[in-house]
């Protein structure tokens, strides 16, 4: 007979480290003589009853692999009350003494409702995005802003060879801390943030000052919720009168093997995770703050200001 039972999730865009935290989790909850079941597919899953039991055998292969392999969903339906007090009769009805979720903000909204209806939660921050602002990094933000930074510096130099402006679309909804980290990282010139607008216009009359510079070969990212996009490529071509090409970047950032840091981290999150059961703690959301894993009250972790760093954005924009 298992001493406790924890059932862990992933829900939201899928993100690189997620694999690897999984296998803390199981590693360490079957150490401690623990079941551990899967939710396939996120909160659609807990309301299909969708649920497997992992082993350490079928988690042996997940440290490098990105994607989740217990599967993810977008279900907005589980902010209806009768979805959720459903979901709480499920869980009950599998005995289950603590589910533990990963994902972004979505999932914790999830995460605090089961909560008030009693159930024993935890939160892990698993998104590309980093916008999670009570934890300094989540899950996936390192492997997809470097993947999208090998792909753009590759880029960028074929578009040195010809003189042309490249325009770079990478993810991160209404978060700039993917574009701005690799605008950075890849040398590019002009970087567009929702956290700082800015309209087709003035970044053409950036170009036009970055060319003046000496640089015929401007680079340009803009995040995926850029809403001028289309404009900005109609002006650089037949205003500015200038060869521009663009790129979305897209899943290969989402889907890119997850560097080491990922690995480590989700590992050490899910390792926490099963930590805090065996103390019976939960209510908790586990971040990083001055690269330290922290626990901080999932109520609370919503709360935060964005962690959107100004300061590196202004040292950029110099
Ligand atoms: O939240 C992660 C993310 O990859 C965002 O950066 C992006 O805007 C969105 O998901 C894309 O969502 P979907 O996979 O549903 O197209």
């Amino acid at each position: 007979m298992k001493n406790n039972t924890v059932a862990v999730f992933t829900s939201g865009g899928d993100a690189p480290g997620m694999n690897a935290c999984i296998k803390g989790i199981v590693d360490y909850a079957f150490k401690n003589d623990m079941k551990i079941l899967a939710i396939r597919s996120g909160y659609k899953g807990l309301i299909a009853e969708d649920f497997i039991e992992l082993t350490p055998e079928m988690v042996k292969d997940n440290m490098h692999r990105a994607g989740t392999f217990i599967k993810t969903s977008r279900y907005h339906d589980f902010f209806k009350p009768e979805i959720q007090k459903k979901a709480v009769e499920i869980l009950k009805n599998h005995n289950i003494n603590y589910l533990i979720g990963i994902g972004g903000d979505g999932t914790y909204r999830g995460l605090i409702e089961l909560k008030k209806l009693g159930i024993n939660v935890i939160g892990i921050p698993g998104t590309i995005d980093n916008d999670i602002n009570y934890s300094e990094t989540s899950l996936g933000f390192d492997t997809a802003y470097n993947a999208a930074t090998e792909n753009i510096k590759a880029a960028s130099e074929s578009m040195r060879s010809f003189d042309r402006v490249f325009v770079a679309e990478v993810m991160g909804r209404h978060s700039g801390n993917i574009a701005l980290n690799v605008a950075i990282a890849s040398g590019a010139d002009i970087v567009a943030v929702p956290e700082k607008p800015i309209t087709a216009d003035n970044i053409c009359k950036k170009v036009n000052a970055v060319k003046a510079k000496g640089n015929n070969s401007p680079v340009i990212i803009v995040h995926d919720y850029y809403p001028y996009y289309d404009e900005l490529l109609n002006k650089l071509r037949n205003v500015c009168k200038l060869e521009a090409r663009s790129q979305i970047i897209g899943f290969v950032q989402r889907g890119a093997s997850p560097t080491a840091y990922d690995t480590i981290l989700g590992w050490s999150y899910g390792i926490h995770a099963i930590e805090l059961c065996l103390k019976n703690k939960f209510g908790i959301a586990i971040g990083t703050q001055n690269n330290r894993i922290f626990d901080c009250d999932i109520e609370k972790s919503l709360t935060y200001p964005s962690n959107f760093d100004i300061d590196l954005y202004n040292k950029f924009d110099i």
